[in-house]
């Protein structure tokens, strides 16, 4: 199977870095060149450090960068069959997206998109073929969390939602399958209860640090609130939460005034250097 995957942020270089190490060829798009070998360099680093901590052979990371082809035409896409985007969360980007995939791929190519938050069955309503759309939402960081989340929008066909499960799982994920509702699983609960966090702060006076050591030690989190806002970015959880918010109307879901002026202020965590903590 030959992968491709558009934009190549943060999760779109994690998706694709997980295709290299799946052992397929993999065709990643950015829209210039140096954003392209800015991820190529991510997923160098991290496949580098496991080759340093004796998890994987010096070979099997040459043989895997290897596999990945970076591209800024969308054209290059055209030998895929599946093709994950990954690009900003804004239905006129993904739309514009999509139907400038739709016009590059093969007609039986599979469209996956990893939005976070907009609906899949809005994102697909621009194709020719929304049959071949279908949701791949990965966690953040991607190569690590084991989850992916398949999402069958209103006119996926039961073909594209089993290739996507079994790519999932071929990918070394464990899929889950979901509806196209609002935040899909995961985020459904966990953006609300990250709000929650946040007010928290406010409403106690309690440190970062204390909240986090809270969740961690007495409640058994991976890592604190603060920390993983810091890691998702203020940015994404805002949008999230706003879309979340328009969609259900629940008041939890309204990012917190504090995650607000974060935002405003640049504060976005570990991509800017500061959030709740500082970095670098
Ligand atoms: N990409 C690839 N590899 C990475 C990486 C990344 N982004 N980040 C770290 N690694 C590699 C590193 O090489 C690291 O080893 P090194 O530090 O020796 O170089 C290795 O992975 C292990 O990293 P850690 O030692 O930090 O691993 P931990 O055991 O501490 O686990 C974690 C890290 C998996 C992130 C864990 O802390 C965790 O599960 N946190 C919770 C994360 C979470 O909840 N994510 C979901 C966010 S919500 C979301 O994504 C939804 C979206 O829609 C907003």
């Amino acid at each position: 199977m030959r992968l491709g995957v558009v934009g190549l942020g943060a999760m779109g270089a994690g998706i694709a870095q997980l295709g290299i190490e799946a052992g397929l060829d993999t065709v990643g798009h950015e829209l210039d060149a140096a954003r392209g070998e800015a991820a190529r360099d991510r997923i160098v680093h991290f496949l580098t450090r496991k080759v340093e901590k004796g998890q994987l052979e010096e070979g099997a990371r040459d043989e895997a960068v290897a596999r990945l082809q970076l591209t800024t035409e969308l054209a290059d896409l055209a030998g895929c069959d599946v093709v994950i985007e990954a690009a900003f969360e804004d239905l006129a980007v993904k739309h514009e997206l999509f139907r400038g995939l739709e016009a590059a791929v093969r007609e039986d190519t599979i469209l996956a998109t990893n939005t976070s938050a907009l609906s899949v069955t809005e994102i697909a309503s621009v194709l020719e073929r929304p049959e071949r759309a279908v949701g791949m939402h990965f966690f953040n960081p991607a190569p690590l969390m084991p989850l992916v989340e398949i999402v069958r929008a209103e006119r996926t066909s039961d073909a594209v939602f089993e290739t996507a499960f079994q790519l999932g799982a071929a990918l070394g994920k464990t899929p889950i399958r979901c509806s196209d509702t609002p935040g899909f699983v995961v985020n459904r609960v966990l953006i609300p209860l990250l709000n929650d966090c946040v007010r928290v702060l406010d409403e106690t006076g309690v440190t970062p640090e204390d909240l986090d050591a809270g969740m961690r030690f007495g409640a058994g989190w991976p890592m604190g609130p603060c920390a993983l806002l810091d890691l998702v970015g203020a940015d994404v959880h805002v949008h999230a939460s706003e879309a979340l918010y328009e969609k259900l109307r629940e008041p939890r879901m309204a990012p917190p005034a504090r995650l607000v002026r974060m935002l405003k202020a640049g504060k976005l965590g570990r991509k800017t250097g500061e959030g709740f903590y500082r970095y670098g």
